[in-house]
């Protein structure tokens, strides 16, 4: 009776993997803080996204950790970085079975950990950045990504990279916009996973949104639909339900959320220490995401759930 009914459940085909892919190692290198998630080797990554398609898995973002950073995040853009080189690999061996996805922004790849272009004063600068975001969508594109996904909260990002994809004849790549990205600390595995640490104990709040604010998420998802975004994303999940009910039922397009790297984290930390039931406790979060009104959800917990939930 209770299932009969249920209302909301999650399903493999609502959920993306995110997948980080380490240029330079030999074997797959684990992630401390993060459980169960590896810095992929080319090898290893195409494994793994052979079995995630065989488990039913629609959807991977890929992050990459290049060899060498440099001010500007060069291996971001070269053909041969590494997550293009994973992008080819990957559309060779699934062809559309499988939407690759690409996070596009710098971060991982300057030396001192920004998302952007750093000027003498040590702020990002915005416009100088759009030209880098521009390079990488195209870069992305060329190297088969069905999706890229700015996540350096840049103004004027979405239009910047439309209009490069277009011009370069890749008018079918969509983009799923981190719109309402806050400046949280609930992404330290993350920068664990990508070893990113920002210069100076520098942060992103002159980018990222404070999470105090619910009207500023809003007027970002706004202003990324005008510029062309295809999918809107709120992140992090948990903490920012609210945003993402409202941003669900205000908007027409489809609804993402990141389940972050520091939600997982805490699940598995309190899990190990026999504090909470883990499978319980993560798939009622990701039921309470897609409750919220997300329709895609970014989850480090997808091959778990593609391989054990059973709703
Ligand atoms: C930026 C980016 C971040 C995450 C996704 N894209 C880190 C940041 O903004 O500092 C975080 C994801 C997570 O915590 O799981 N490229």
């Amino acid at each position: 009776m209770r299932l009969l009914v249920s209302e909301v459940h999650v399903r493999v085909d609502d959920l993306v993997a995110p997948l980080f892919v380490r240029e330079g190692i030999s074997e797959p290198q684990p992630i401390e803080s993060l459980p169960g998630v590896v810095q992929h080797t080319l090898d290893s990554l195409r494994r793994e996204v052979t079995e995630l398609v065989g488990l039913g898995v629609k959807a991977v973002i890929l992050f990459g950790i290049p060899a060498q950073k440099d001010a500007v995040g060069s291996a971001a853009w070269d053909p041969d970085g590494i997550v293009q080189q994973a992008l080819r690999a990957l559309a060779a061996d699934h062809g559309e079975n499988i939407v690759l996805m690409a996070d596009l922004c710098v971060d991982e790849y300057t030396d001192h950990g920004h998302c952007g272009v750093v000027d003498e004063h040590g702020n990002v600068d915005n416009d100088a950045t759009l030209e880098l975001y521009m390079k990488s969508a195209v870069a992305q594109a060329s190297a088969g990504a069905h999706v890229v996904a700015p996540s350096g909260m840049m103004d004027g990002q979405v239009a910047a990279i439309r209009g490069a994809l277009d011009d370069a004849d890749f008018s079918d790549v969509a983009i799923m916009a981190y719109s309402a990205k806050y400046a949280s600390a609930l992404y330290g595995p993350f920068r664990d996973a990508v070893d990113v640490s920002i210069a100076d104990g520098g942060d992103r709040q002159g980018y990222q949104q404070d999470h105090r604010n619910v009207r500023e998420a809003m007027r970002e998802v706004e202003l990324d639909i005008a510029e062309g975004a295809d999918i809107v994303m709120v992140k992090p999940a948990l903490a920012y339900l609210d945003v993402i009910r409202d941003v669900a039922s205000s908007v027409d397009l489809p609804v993402a959320a990141y389940h972050v790297s520091g939600e997982y984290a805490m699940i598995h930390a309190a899990g190990e220490r026999g504090w909470i039931d883990t499978d319980a406790v993560a798939l009622e979060h990701l039921t309470a995401i897609k409750r919220a009104g997300a329709n895609v959800i970014l989850t480090y917990f997808t091959r778990w759930f593609a391989e054990h939930a059973v709703d």
